[in-house]
């Protein structure tokens, strides 16, 4: 069984899709052993509370320095002993010392189409207001593991979705999540959790099934 940690900021629709999938079997072999926020009042706080999964909040303004808090939140990150951390919706920078301790061994949706629409500033609502502004016809969501760089680790999976013109950052937010984020984080973890997939030379590749190995040397 695959230990997740959840890692949340906001309203935490994606971990609720996640636990969504998982209660639903759609996501198998996995356990949300926790959820940690950096925001206190973070309504993902509440959903995780709603279905019996432990959580916590480390927030930043009660530590003297970043790396005080870092090091506080890389504290209970470990003691919730998880195989997977999925940042589902977690505006923080994650520190270096945290993908050495878990390497390929932490996730990350983010709601555009990497390498476009990614990187410092892009994040959240502002990620579609950019998108927006750029008249771009097509965006989406991508899923990848999280390396020292920003959005620059491994690609496990991304959807697109149209931009309509009538669109306005929250109706885009809304569709991308929709039709891409909602879909993509819960396949990647039952992905994981399946070992279907693994990274070789920087890049995330499929585990070929034994039905597949004999359809192709048929
Ligand atoms: C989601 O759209 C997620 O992709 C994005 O924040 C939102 C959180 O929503 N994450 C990033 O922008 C990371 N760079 P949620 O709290 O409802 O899941």
């Amino acid at each position: 069984m695959l230990r997740a940690a959840v890692c949340v900021s906001g309203g935490g629709t994606n971990l609720q899709a996640l636990i969504d999938a998982i209660e639903q079997g759609n996501v198998t072999n996995t356990q949300i052993v926790g959820v940690l926020s950096n925001n206190a009042g973070a309504r993902a706080l509440e959903r995780a509370r709603e279905h019996g999964i432990p959580s916590a909040a480390v927030c930043p303004r009660d530590y003297q320095s970043r790396e005080a808090f870092e090091k506080a939140m890389l504290e209970k990150l470990c003691q919730m002993a998880p195989d997977l951390i999925v940042l589902a919706g977690f505006l923080v920078k994650i520190p270096e010392e945290m993908v050495c301790r878990f390497p390929n061994r932490i996730i990350n949706i983010h709601p555009s189409l990497i390498p476009s629409f990614c990187g410092t500033g892009y994040y959240g609502i502002r990620v579609h207001e950019k998108v927006l502004e750029r008249g771009v016809k097509i965006t989406g969501a991508t899923v990848h593991f999280v390396n020292e760089g920003m959005d620059e680790g491994p690609i496990i999976s991304q959807k697109a979705v149209a931009v309509e013109d009538d669109d306005t950052p929250e109706t885009l937010q809304r569709r991308v999540m929709e039709q891409a984020e909602w879909i993509l984080l819960p396949q990647a973890v039952d992905d994981i959790a399946n070992g279907r997939i693994r990274v070789v030379h920087g890049r995330v590749c499929r585990e070929r099934s034994g039905q597949d190995i004999k359809e192709t040397e048929r």
